[in-house]
């Protein structure tokens, strides 16, 4: 019969020699394992007299606790030694300074921006915003909104056309924004106030020209809406947009074949020391195109204009964040350049708000 002390001295110095969990499992499996020394002893208790067992049954039994006990207490030392080492090893200094998120190094570009700011400005006056897409029918894009066929107009239009479909259809990328009153007034009944913010397409480059451009539709059909409204929600715009207090505006006659009066509208500005000011000075500057929404127009959208009344606008995005935010070049606008997006653009969480300030 094994040596019970003997056993008992060699596995307490096997376990507490053991120097990782691996090598404490070892001795476990060696002792209390299926085929271990103390498991082989248990089982020949059953072929002991009562008498034996009666004297090594506690024994061994005993033996057995200890050793499990043993074990139990070795594999904590262990296991906070192991949790020692790491807290040593992933050391850290929280007195360093937070490197920056992504969040915080990422920029939006001035486009979305403005973009932001006019939604923001709008719909506190109770626009909605609308959509349309970018590959526009000949239809909606000149028909709908009068240009009778082979009118000069379309021409002044510098269209992308895409190459005619099996029925001789031939899309275009949209020229203006203006299609998107059509599809607006068909889907949804008058009271509309509406902005339309997209990508538009000419066939021109320039400093101040690029093939895609950005424009902002606004349209607003009721009963009563007449120019007087039209004239205080451009220059409410307008003093928000460029968060001046006043700005004088001037209505020029002028011609578009979707609205009758049409008229382009200048505002004042200063251009002392090469910058633009408004709000004050003697210059004006063009920025949009407006009009009361002509009758055919209407007509062509399935409602009365003996009923239905409106106007709408158009404005070039691109260059009024040109004007706003002082870029003198519209092309690096779309070269993709983190360099220029790094200085002109806007930290993602400051959001445009009208309480908030639209660029601060
Ligand atoms: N669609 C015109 C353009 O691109 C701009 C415009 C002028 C839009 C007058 C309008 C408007 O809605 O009423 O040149």
């Amino acid at each position: 019969m094994t040596d019970l002390n003997q056993l008992e001295s060699d596995l307490r110095s096997q376990i507490d020699a053991a120097a990782d969990e691996a090598a404490l499992e070892a001795v476990r499996v060696a002792s209390l394992g299926k085929k271990g020394a103390i498991s082989e002893l248990l089982k020949s208790l059953g072929a002991m007299s009562p008498d034996e067992r009666k004297t090594k049954g506690p024994a061994i039994n005993g033996l057995r606790d200890a050793v499990q006990g043993a074990i139990a207490a070795r594999r904590e030392v262990l296991a906070a030694a192991a949790l020692e080492r790491r807290l040593a090893a992933e050391r850290l200094d929280v007195t360093l300074p937070v490197r920056d998120g992504p969040e915080t190094r990422g920029r939006i570009h001035p486009i979305s921006q403005v973009v932001d700011e006019l939604t923001a400005i709008f719909a506190d006056l109770g626009f909605s915003v609308a959509d349309g897409p970018d590959i526009e029918t000949d239809y909606l894009n000149f028909t709908a909104l009068n240009f009778p066929v082979g009118h000069p107009a379309r021409e002044m239009h510098d269209t992308f056309f895409m190459r005619p479909d099996a029925n001789g259809e031939r899309k275009l990328l949209r020229t203006h924004t203006s299609p998107v009153q059509i599809r607006t007034l068909k889907a949804q009944k008058p009271p509309v106030r509406v902005i339309i913010p997209g990508r538009t397409y000419r066939h021109d480059s320039d400093q101040t020209h690029t093939p895609m451009f950005h424009q902002v539709e606004g349209l607003v059909i009721d009963k009563s809406a007449n120019i007087a409204n039209m004239k205080w929600v451009l220059e409410e715009f307008c003093k928000a947009f460029f968060e001046v207090d006043s700005v004088k505006m001037r209505f020029r006659p002028s011609f578009f074949p979707f609205t009758e009066p049409s008229a382009e509208v200048d505002i004042q500005c200063s251009r002392k020391g090469g910058e633009i000011r408004f709000g004050e000075g003697e210059d004006w500057l063009e920025i949009l195109g407006c009009g009361m929404v002509h009758p055919n127009v209407l007509r062509n959208c399935g409602l009365d204009p003996d009923e239905y009344q409106g106007f709408a606008w158009g404005m070039g995005i691109d260059r009024i964040a040109m004007l706003k935010y002082g870029m003198p070049d519209l092309r690096p606008f779309f070269d993709a350049d983190v360099r220029w997006l790094d200085h002109y653009g806007f930290r993602p969480l400051d959001l445009p708000t009208l309480a908030g300030g639209l660029s601060s």
